[in-house]
């Protein structure tokens, strides 16, 4: 049924299909494009360090709402499933209470043991592993991840039955080992290759792609540069358009302005829960929270809640259940409306321009875009694996 509030009509709550949780927002890594750490150095000062536990999801989901989802993923914006204290709890009762659903996680595979992994292939029907090298090159990228853990979980995961995919960013420090990956890949019985072309070297602040990024210490000290691969069958298509209207105007913020917003999550009825408990519709607007530069309360994420009767509050399914939340005002009039807003000053937002306004400069899905020649590994090569030659 199409929203009562708003011409652009938002899903409601029993049309969703799909859950993306964030269950922690702690991690063993410092990946320096990743907004839980300073670029790679400290932990961003304005995050709040926290986890959802089983007994806290089943206060959120109603059994009723869980049984009508084709699909729960944990993956999140600011921290690791595997860090979170009840993970497999969560994705065994999940499974309990609707066994058909596909249940997923991604994890830069340091966390845990051998024996963990091995237990959450029985329950879970894929891993996405996100590894951005090999052992000499992955831990430039993933600060903090120990290649030997990763090594042995991921292996421990595949000989239990489950059935991963290695998700390989590449950069120029690591563009020479996209193929080795892959065959190592094969070895270890992983058995899809994702290679994905980043979509981070966008500035926020300046509305502009990046060149490089800095890599700070813990004391915001540079101590390198990522960069951008060499080879264009590695960068990202987007890139090349953000810098034709780059030269326009010498920035994107008009282009992304202008953008006539349409929203992925609304197409394919998905929903966002954080690790604090607040429903948002995707993860895009939820990073928005806590940008180590701008600090909690500053972004348009908080400040579009102001025109919501409870503000942030009135999103928190810890208290109002998530069904509750999604047939609430933020998502059935107030986010709608702002989509059609004439400029991010009146208060439609940044990210969902960014994010849904135009499809020839989707910084998320040409991540994918033409990576077919090294994305499947082939079935000959997995069945070599398999048979450990
Ligand atoms: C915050 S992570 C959470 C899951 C897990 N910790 C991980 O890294 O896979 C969310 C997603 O962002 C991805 N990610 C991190 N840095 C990225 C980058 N520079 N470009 C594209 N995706 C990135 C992660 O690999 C993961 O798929
Ligand atoms: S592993 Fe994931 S959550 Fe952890 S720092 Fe890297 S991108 Fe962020
Ligand atoms: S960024 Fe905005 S428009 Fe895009 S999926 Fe999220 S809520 Fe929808």
């Amino acid at each position: 049924m199409d929203s009562v509030y708003s011409a652009r009509a938002m899903y409601q709550a029993n049309d969703i299909k799909i859950l993306h949780m964030e269950t922690t927002s702690k991690c063993n890594a410092t990946c320096p494009m990743c907004l839980r750490s300073v670029n790679g150095g400290k932990i961003n000062p304005h995050l709040p360090l926290v986890e959802l536990g089983l007994s806290e999801v089943q206060k959120i989901l109603p059994e009723s709402f869980v049984q009508g989802l084709d699909k729960v993923f944990m993956c999140g914006n600011y921290g690791d499933p595997a860090a979170a204290s009840e993970t497999l709890e969560i994705f065994t009762w999940l499974r309990e209470v609707n066994p058909k659903i596909q249940l997923e996680i991604f994890s830069n595979g340091g966390l845990r043991s051998e024996k963990w992994w091995a237990k959450i292939a029985e329950v879970i029907n894929k891993a996405v592993f996100a590894i951005d090298g090999l052992e000499d090159t992955n831990h430039l990228y993933r600060r903090g991840v120990v290649w030997h853990k990763v090594e042995k979980n991921i292996q421990a995961f595949v000989q239990a039955g489950g059935k991963a995919r290695w998700d390989y960013i590449v950069f120029r420090h690591n563009e020479h080992q996209v193929e080795e990956a892959r065959q190592v890949a094969a070895q270890w019985g992983v058995q899809d290759f994702q290679v994905k072309k980043t979509g981070r070297f966008f500035s926020y602040s300046k509305t502009k792609i990046k060149e490089a990024q800095e890599v700070w210490d813990k004391d915001g000290n540079v101590e390198y540069l990522l960069e951008l691969p060499r080879n264009q069958e590695y960068v990202n298509k987007a890139f090349a358009k953000g810098k034709t209207e780059e030269k326009k105007t010498g920035n994107m913020k008009s282009y992304i302005e202008r953008s006539v917003i349409d929203c992925k999550v609304a197409a394919e009825k998905s929903v966002y829960l954080t690790s604090e408990g607040f429903i948002l519709p995707c993860c895009w607007l939820a990073i928005r929270m806590y940008p180590w530069y701008s600090g909690k309360g500053k972004t348009e994420i908080w400040k579009i809640f102001e025109k919501v009767e409870g503000g942030m509050d009135s999103v928190n399914a810890l208290k109002y259940g998530i069904e509750a939340v999604i047939e609430g005002d933020f998502f059935q009039k107030v986010l709608p409306e702002s989509w059609d807003l004439p400029s991010h000053e009146d208060g439609k937002l940044f990210a969902c321009s960014k994010t849904c306004g135009r499809k020839e400069f989707d910084l998320f899905r040409s991540q994918f875009v033409g990576a077919s020649k090294t994305q499947k590994i082939t079935d000959k090569l997995f069945e070599k694996s398999r048979l450990g030659v």
